[in-house]
Formats: structure tokens, sequence, C-alpha cells
């Protein structure tokens, strides 16, 4: 038997920071609304417009291997799971293999949204337990400025750009790594959050530009109790699974979307905030970057055999949780 390990973790946010200080020159909001309603501080924009959602994966890859003295065409399979592709076709993965010099490496784009990342970790996995693949990144990446309406405050203080990344390669040891997982899907919450146009349904023509269709626009509130309400059960649902409580949990890793949701789900779990990683106050929801942007952040605090929990909550709705020994 094999299990999928995380051996190597890297991740790049952009230097521009737009701060809540900005935004309140931008749209009718405060600092303190922002802060209170959501936790977050700052968020790191691709200011430069040539920078795009490749660019930013390419440059968490050189981290991770720069510093883990790996070479490029060791990499044998690329997961990139994005909301925000750098083209509707070609996809982006096939863009970071060539940028990043993955020789020998096949790529695809996955797309969950929120939970892109989540879903594409196990994907990833299971690429790894197959025997087939030694060296599999997983990235989540996202330029989320590039779909958001800056005139619209129900949203644009939000979502912030960034990239993380991780290398799964296969352990014996089967008491470590990516142990399990629950995933959920639900449809019906397709319309509530969304970017309208711009694909199929609704090509992007002057009227959809012109309506302002192809920014993301969401029903907040109806997010925000689905949020927590799909990633409490999902954790719930995992650690019954593996016969566990959330006392033997050692960190949780919740998707970044609203710090009053993570304290929820931290709440619902009974887990002390201490053992609940965050980082929104300073990148704000990057979708598929929060998970692995907080891997990266807090790798130094995890030790061998620590239990992690990650979860997230999506647009689709997607949903799930990971159990995974660190
Ligand atoms: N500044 C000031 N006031 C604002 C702002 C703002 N930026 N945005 C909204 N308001 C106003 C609203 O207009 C509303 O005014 P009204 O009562 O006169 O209508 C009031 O503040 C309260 O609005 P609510 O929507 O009830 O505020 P809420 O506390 O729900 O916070 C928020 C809104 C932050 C969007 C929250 O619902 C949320 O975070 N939802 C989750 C959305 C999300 O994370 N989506 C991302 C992708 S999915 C995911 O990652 C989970």
């Amino acid at each position: 038997l094999t299990n999928a390990v995380i051996t190597a973790v890297g991740g790049y946010v952009p230097d521009t920071v737009l701060d809540n200080a900005a935004l309140e020159k931008m749209v009718e909001t405060s600092n303190e609304w922002i802060i209170a309603r959501t936790g977050i501080k700052e968020r790191r924009i691709a200011s430069d417009p040539r920078m795009a959602t490749s660019d930013m994966a390419v440059l968490a890859i050189k981290n991770l291997l720069e510093n883990y003295n790996i070479q490029p065409e060791e990499i044998d399979c690329l997961i990139l799971a994005t909301s925000t592709p750098d083209y509707i076709l070609a996809p982006t993965a096939a863009l970071v293999c060539h940028k990043a010099g993955l020789l020998n490496a096949f790529g695809l784009d996955l797309n969950a949204a929120c939970s892109g990342f989540l879903y594409a970790l196990s994907t990833g996995g299971m690429f790894i337990e197959s025997g087939r693949y030694k060296k599999v990144l997983v990235i989540g990446a996202d330029k989320m400025s590039s779909i958001v309406n800056y005139e619209d405050r129900n949203t644009c203080i939000l979502f912030g750009d960034g990239a993380g990344v991780v290398l799964l390669e296969p352990t014996q040891d089967t008491a470590t790594g990516i142990q399990n997982n629950i995933f959920m899907t639900d449809g019906l919450g397709g319309s509530i959050l969304s970017v309208p146009a711009g694909g199929s349904e609704f090509p992007a023509t002057a009227e959809t530009v012109a309506g302002k269709k192809h920014f993301v626009q969401q029903d907040g509130r109806t997010v925000f109790k689905n949020a927590i309400k799909g990633m409490s059960n999902a954790c719930k649902q995992v650690l019954e699974k593996n016969n566990l409580t959330a006392q033997d949990i050692d960190w949780v890793i919740p998707h970044q979307a609203n710090l009053r949701i993570i304290d929820a789900v931290g709440e619902r779990l009974d887990i002390p905030k201490e053992k609940i990683k965050v980082n929104i106050e300073r990148y704000g929801n990057t979708t598929a970057g929060t998970l692995p942007l907080c891997l990266w952040d807090f790798k130094n605090d995890f030790k061998p055999g620590d239990k992690i929990l990650l979860t997230a909550f999506g647009a689709g709705f997607t949903w799930g949780a990971t159990y995974m020994v660190w």
C-alpha cells in the first residue's frame, strides 16, 4: 500500500498591497466595517496586467523547486486548481508546464472554485496511490482581481490574488499522508455565486460586458450560511470516518473566505482557535489559493505525525474536508 504525502510547499503573492484604506476610496465602505464583518485588512493584487494566473503559479513552483532543491524535469504531473484560467482554452496547466520547464510532466486544470485545491489534492493523491506517478505538483492559483468589480462593495472587499503549491510523493508509511476525504457538490448553488458571462451560456458580448456580467456576483448571506454548515458537517463526517474526535486534531486549515465563517466552523467543531490557521487578514480570499497559501505560511508549525484537517467551501456549491497526517 502507498499513501501520498506532502513533501514540499511553495507559494507566491504579488507585491502590490490593496488595503482597506485604498478600498475606502473606491467604494462606500470603511476599514472598521471590513475588519468587523470579514477579518480582512489587506489583500495582494497582481497589478501588472501581464501577470496572469499562470505566472503566479510559475513563481510559486519556482519557490518550491528552489527551496527544496528539486529539478523541474523530475515532476511527473501538475494539477492546477483555478477559477481564473489565463484563457477559456488552452488549459492554464499546459502554459505553466511550459513556463516552469516541467519538461516531463503532463498537466491539467481542475475547477471546483474555492474547493479546487482540496479536490486537486485528493486527485493528485490518487495518482500517487495508484503507483503510476512519483512526483505530483498540486497548485491552487487565482487572479481574482481579474473577475472582481471594484465598484461593487459586496464583493471587491473580499478577494485577493495568489498561488500556493505542494509536492505529493509516495510513502509506504500509510499512517502518514492523505488519509481520507468527504466531498460534496450541490449545483442548486450555481446561481448564488458565479461569473455569469464569458462561458458557453452567455458568451462575452458588448451587452454582457456593459451589464458587468463578466464579474463575480453573489448572494453573500446565502453563501455565508451554507459555507458554515457545509464545512462543519464535512469535517464532522471525515472525523467520524477515521474514528477520530475533534480533540484528536492538531491543526485545522480552513478556506479563508471570512473570519466569521472560520470562527463559526471552529465553534461547531469545538476546536480551539489556537489550532485553526488563519491568514485572511493579509491575503483576503484567494479562492483556490487559500489552503496552499496557509500550508506555505504555517509549514514550520507542522511536525511529523500532526493530524491536520483541511476544509473548503465554494461556488457550485462545492465543499468538503480532507484528513491528513503531516
Ligand atoms: N461596506 C459597508 N457596508 C457593506 C459592505 C461594505 N463593503 N458590503 C455590504 N454592506 C452593507 C450591505 O449593503 C447591508 O446593508 P443593508 O442592511 O442596508 O442592506 C449591510 O452591509 C449588511 O449586509 P450583509 O450582506 O448582511 O452583511 P454580512 O454580514 O452578511 O457580510 C459578506 C457580507 C462579508 C459578503 C458576507 O456575507 C460574506 O462573507 N459572505 C460569504 C461570501 C463569500 O465568502 N464568498 C466568496 C466565495 S465562496 C467562499 O469562498 C465561501
